[in-house]
């Protein structure tokens, strides 16, 4: 499907290890860099065509079009020399040579959606490769597999496939402006996860660009990288340009409920059940827990006027005559009826639980711009033991507080499939024994030092409120909910295997010690990385 640029290939493996090192005055680097990636295409007028220097009008936009997260959009965050937006293979091949020879750090770049901005924000000198132009989606019905390209979004996929079949699906995340690249190399958790694993565990085959400008399928990479880029996180190994992935099958009507419970309406007493029977349940069901401040109903008869809401968010893979039977026998408390319930396709099912009324068009999906970008901090945990009420009940006064207006906290199920997944299968370990993920979020709306420091520190609070009710030793995290609160590599990016560890090992447990050594034997120099990215065993702690 993609072209095999061979030709380029011995050209650039030729000139690849002549580093020139030593940070100077980066302009000279620039137009070094500019001038090998116009000498090394195979066609100038086309690359030139796709970068983007800082004095270029468009660069700013180009820059802040998939920027999620404005808390590193600011002018006091570094921008890169450069942005590269490739169109073909060779154009990512180049781009990675002359940033060798000319010392600057890549930033490969698919969706933006990274948590702390490592897609676009480096301490030195740096160029983006965006793959905003690589999103081919070529759909095999008949087969059940698709290739997609890393720069395609959630939403395009699933559109696609929708547009092709009815009962075929694909389990990944929710929001549907997610890019494909950086979201299947960290994992990707969505609706289907109980029934089909994560989007990394669907995967079957891939492309990659290595460190010495190589083009490399599965076969070509082996079964070491493969494993490593199927939840190692993004950025460690190279450029992932397409994946193959398996479509599921998914009936021709499924259900979905959202139910809002407020303190006043039992929600501790709810969600301390819920915890006995969202990992339990038929596979089919995920029922999703968000919890928010809200208003209370009761004004001014208690003496506070908020409560917490508790939305029970749900889909079922089959219909509401079904599921109604299912809730009743295992989650009887919650009083399910049908008219909570609406049956739909699958597709509608994605607009509606990423929070769409319902029957909006499923053309939305194809909307790049869609989420309406805020400042955030997100950290996240695992559940192993059920929290006991007074666990729960000591959160909800943290709500009230400042930090804790547009906060949140959700709740998402394992269970199902994932028992069944090994912890080494793939590098994502978070398997057999995890009842459920929380994600804890702070949002806010306008820069302002005191306001973040004020969510901040309320994020932090809550996380170690939360210790001793999650998993331990390690207490472990999601990478693709990267939090760089909990460790980080030296400034440059290198780092030893034991300073690297400590976020390592809560990301990937076991799974980190191989993961270090496919990094060593495919980038032993580090030259793919970033402030999480896997050390390489063979480069030194450091230059
Ligand atoms: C609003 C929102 C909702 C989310 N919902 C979910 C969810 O439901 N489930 C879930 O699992 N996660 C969710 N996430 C997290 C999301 O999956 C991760 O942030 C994911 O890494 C984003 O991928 P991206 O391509 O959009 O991001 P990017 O910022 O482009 O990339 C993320 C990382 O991967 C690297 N990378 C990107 N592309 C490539 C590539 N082609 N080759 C090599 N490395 C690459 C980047 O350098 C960076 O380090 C959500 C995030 C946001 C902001
Ligand atoms: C180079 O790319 C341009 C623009 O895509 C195209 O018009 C031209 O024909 C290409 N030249 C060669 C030699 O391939
Ligand atoms: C900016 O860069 C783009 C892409 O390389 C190019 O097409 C455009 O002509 C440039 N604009 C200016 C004003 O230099
Ligand atoms: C823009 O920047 C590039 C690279 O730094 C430089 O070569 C070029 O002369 C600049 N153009 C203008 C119009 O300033
Ligand atoms: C809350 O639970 C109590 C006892 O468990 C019950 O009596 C009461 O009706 C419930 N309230 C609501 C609103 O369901
Ligand atoms: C709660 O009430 C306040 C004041 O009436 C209002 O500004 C706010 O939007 C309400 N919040 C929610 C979540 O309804
Ligand atoms: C709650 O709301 C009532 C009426 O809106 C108001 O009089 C009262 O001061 C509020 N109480 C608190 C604690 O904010
Ligand atoms: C995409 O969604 C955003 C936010 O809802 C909206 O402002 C924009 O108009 C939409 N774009 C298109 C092309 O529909
Ligand atoms: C997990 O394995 C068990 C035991 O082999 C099996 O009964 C169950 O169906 C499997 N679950 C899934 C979702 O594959």
């Amino acid at each position: 499907m993609l072209p095999l640029c061979s030709y380029l290939t011995i050209v650039l493996t030729a000139i690849l290890f002549s580093f020139k090192s030593s940070a100077i005055d980066t302009s000279t680097h620039e137009d070094n860099f500019l001038q090998c990636l116009y000498t090394y295409s195979h066609n100038s007028t086309s690359i030139s065509k796709l970068v983007y220097t800082k004095n270029n009008s468009s660069y700013s936009s180009i820059l802040q079009f998939t920027i999620q997260n404005l808390r590193f959009a600011s002018n006091t965050i570094p921008k890169p020399l450069v942005i590269i937006t490739p169109k073909e293979i060779s154009h990512i091949q180049t781009t990675i040579t002359c940033s060798q020879n000319h010392g600057l750090q890549v930033r490969i770049r698919s969706g933006g959606h990274d948590f702390e901005g490592r897609s676009y924000v480096s301490d030195v000198p740096f160029v983006i490769l965006d793959l905003t132009n690589f999103r081919e989606i070529e759909i095999d019905v008949e087969k059940k597999t698709a290739w997609v390209q890393s720069g395609a979004t959630l939403g395009e996929l699933y559109y696609k496939i929708s547009r092709k079949s009815r009962n075929l699906g694909f389990s990944a995340g929710v929001c549907p402006t997610i890019g494909v690249g950086g979201h299947i190399s960290g994992g990707g958790y969505g609706n289907m996860v109980r029934k089909f694993g994560l989007a990394a565990d669907n995967v079957i085959d891939a492309h990659i660009i290595d460190v010495k400008g190589r083009f490399l399928d599965r076969q070509a990479m082996g079964e070491d990288l493969f494993w490593a880029i199927r939840g190692g996180g993004g950025a460690s190994f190279g450029v992932i340009v397409s994946w193959k992935i398996k479509l599921v099958h998914v009936p021709s009507i499924v259900t979905v409920f959202t139910l809002p419970k407020t303190l006043e309406q039992n929600a501790t007493k709810l969600i301390h059940k819920w915890q006995f029977v969202a990992s339990k349940i038929d596979e089919n069901i995920i029922i999703n827990v968000i919890l928010q401040r809200a208003n209370s109903s009761k004004k001014g008869v208690s003496k506070k006027n908020s409560t917490v809401l508790a939305l029970f968010q749900t889909l079922f893979l089959g219909g509401v005559d079904k599921l109604i039977p299912l809730m009743q026998q295992n989650f009887p408390e919650l009083g399910l009826v049908k008219e909570d319930c609406t049956q739909m396709s699958w597709i509608e099912s994605v607009v509606y639980l990423y929070g769409f009324p319902k029957g909006e068009s499923p053309e939305v999906l194809l909307n790049r711009t869609l989420a309406g970008k805020d400042i955030y901090k997100v950290k996240s945990d695992f559940v192993k033991i059920p929290i006991p009420e007074i666990g729960f009940e000591g959160i909800w006064p943290m709500f009230d507080e400042d930090g804790g207006k547009d906060a949140m906290m959700y709740l998402f199920p394992y269970g199902g499939i994932m028992d069944n997944i090994s912890e080494s299968e793939i590098p994502f370990p978070h398997r057999y024994g995890n009842l459920y993920q929380t994600h804890y979020s702070v949002h806010w709306h306008q820069e302002n030092d005191e306001v973040e420091k004020v969510k901040m520190n309320w994020i932090r609070k809550l996380y170690s409120y939360m210790e001793p009710f999650v998993s331990m030793s390690p207490r472990t995290a999601y990478i693709n909910y990267r939090d760089l609160d909990i460790g980080v590599n030296n400034k440059n990016g290198y780092t030893s295997y034991k300073k690297a560890s400590v976020w390592g090992v809560k990301y990937f447990k076991n799974n980190f010690k191989r993961l270090a050594k496919v990094k060593s034997i495919v980038d032993p120099l580090n030259f793919f990385r970033n402030e999480q990215s896997v050390p390489s065993l063979v480069s030194k702690g450091g230059i």
